[in-house]
């Protein structure tokens, strides 16, 4: 990363509490390069307090990078992003000086990611999975990190795997443990990459089931997905992204009914046609659950 190339505002931070509606996060002109590839082409974002944004768009067109500069994992060729006003990233004194790893961490403290791959600790129970942080980063008091962390299991349909370890899991509640652990540090946004991708049919609407249960206690979300009806039915407002730039960003209803390009048109057309069989193969699933006498979770 070379802070030189590094265009942007300086910060917007005035000391008030942002109001409700107000942006949480700002992406001006964000550009990403891996050597020759240009990953993401001057993107403009802004997610308002409250807002759940999915973003969706054919494979490499840069999404994961672009939730991964979000929550600096990557570090940006150009442009700027902002967390409720704060330049992400870079201090802006007389010039402007990339943060210090001190002022990355604690910059990266106020978002949580949800990854495709769960990302458990193996080792730790459940309980520490979704304790840990709040106690070792954030210096919530154990009593208060336990309470609150059962609190949160028991809100994903979990309270009875506490003590259990992530491999006693399936994939669909070891992504759903992920989830209440991101939320245990009530992060100002909750970044979603592709969360259900890796999960069996059968496992991906309880999964989807819970995301929308944040949703609606007016957590501020962007999420990577293929999942078109989650979007459709909870999302505010879709992304469309195509060779790392934005297409279409438009509210959730009128981005599926009228499609501004034949882009996301034909996109769309494909992914409801993939969605369908997914979801008869779902369908499918659960009866042959049913045939072998599996039990319901
Ligand atoms: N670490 C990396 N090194 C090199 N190229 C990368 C890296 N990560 C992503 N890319 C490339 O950047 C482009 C966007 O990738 P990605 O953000 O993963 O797309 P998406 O998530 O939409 O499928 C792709 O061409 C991908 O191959
Ligand atoms: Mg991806």
């Amino acid at each position: 990363m070379n802070g030189s190339q590094i265009t942007t505002a300086p910060d917007r931070r005035d000391g008030a509490t942002p109001a409700p509606g107000a942006p949480v996060l700002e992406v001006v002109g964000l550009r990403k390069r891996f050597g020759d590839l240009t990953a993401l082409d001057g993107i403009d974002l802004t997610v308002n307090e409250g807002e759940v944004v999915a973003i969706l768009g054919p494979s490499g067109s840069g999404k994961s990078t672009l939730v991964r500069c979000l929550d600096q994992l990557e570090g940006i060729d150009g442009g700027a992003m902002y967390l409720d006003g704060e330049l992400l990233g870079f201090e802006q004194g007389r010039t402007l000086r990339p943060l210090t790893d001190a002022g990355v961490r604690a910059q990266r403290r106020r978002m949580s990611m949800v990854f495709q791959q769960f990302n458990l600790f193996p080792h730790w129970t459940v309980l520490r999975n979704v304790t840990e942080a709040p106690i070792a980063v954030h210096g919530i008091a154990p009593a208060q990190a336990k309470a609150k962390a059962l609190d949160l299991l028991a809100k994903v349909g979990l309270s009875d795997k506490a003590t259990a370890y992530p491999r006693q899991l399936s994939g669909g509640q070891q992504q759903r443990v992920a989830i209440a652990r991101a939320v245990a540090v009530e992060p100002r946004v909750l970044l979603f990459d592709e969360p259900t991708s890796a999960l069996d049919p059968e496992l991906i609407d309880e999964v989807l089931q819970t995301m929308q249960a944040l949703a609606a206690t007016g957590r501020t979300m962007v999420v990577v997905t293929h999942e078109m009806e989650f979007a459709r039915e909870v999302a505010d407002r879709c992304i469309f992204m195509a060779e790392g730039r934005v297409i279409e960003d438009r509210p959730a209803e009128a981005f599926f009914r009228d499609p501004q390009t034949d882009r996301l048109r034909s996109f769309l057309a494909r992914s409801m046609r993939a969605n369908a069989d997914q979801g008869a193969e779902r369908e499918t699933g659960r009866e042959t659950d049913r045939e072998n006498g599996a039990r319901q979770p």
